[in-house]
């Protein structure tokens, strides 16, 4: 089809095959969620991560998007880069990197910003709720 011709086949391979599609518990203390949306074209993209509280490290991450192939795309890569990454190493991945990695195109750009917002956004609500927890318990 042309559509799918104009498209960079790792785009389509994410998008045909999205990986780690699905939710955490939003509740568990050491879950991240991160919530986005894009204002241009209003989709939405969440984007959970678990974090091993030994190692510091993350070891799980899922997300749904609600929107276009390049978006879908980016939240499923995008999944797949922070795992085995600390939260500081997740947060330094940018859309650059996705949108270059996908040979998005520049209309598409805003779709990897959506995946490098969601990631900023799961590691925000991590980090806060440690330090409610320790409000919590101090
Ligand atoms: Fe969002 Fe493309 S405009 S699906
Ligand atoms: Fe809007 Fe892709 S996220 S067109």
């Amino acid at each position: 089809a042309p559509l799918a011709r104009s498209y960079h086949e790792r785009v389509i391979d994410h998008y045909e095959k999205p990986r780690n599609v699905g939710s955490l518990n939003r509740q568990a203390a050491n879950v991240g969620t991160g919530v986005v949306g894009a204002p241009a074209c209003g989709d939405v993209m969440k984007l959970q991560i678990q974090v091993n509280e030994q190692t510091g490290v993350i070891e799980e991450a899922v997300f749904k998007t609600f929107g276009c192939g390049s978006a879908i795309a980016s939240s499923s890569l995008a999944t797949e880069w922070v795992k085995g990454k600390t939260l500081e190493e997740a947060s330094a991945i940018t859309n650059n990197e996705i949108a270059t990695y996908l040979s998005l195109p520049p209309v598409k750009k805003h779709c990897s910003m959506l995946a490098e917002d969601a990631i900023k956004a799961a590691v925000r609500d991590l980090l806060d709720k440690r330090e409610k927890g320790k409000t919590a318990s101090a």
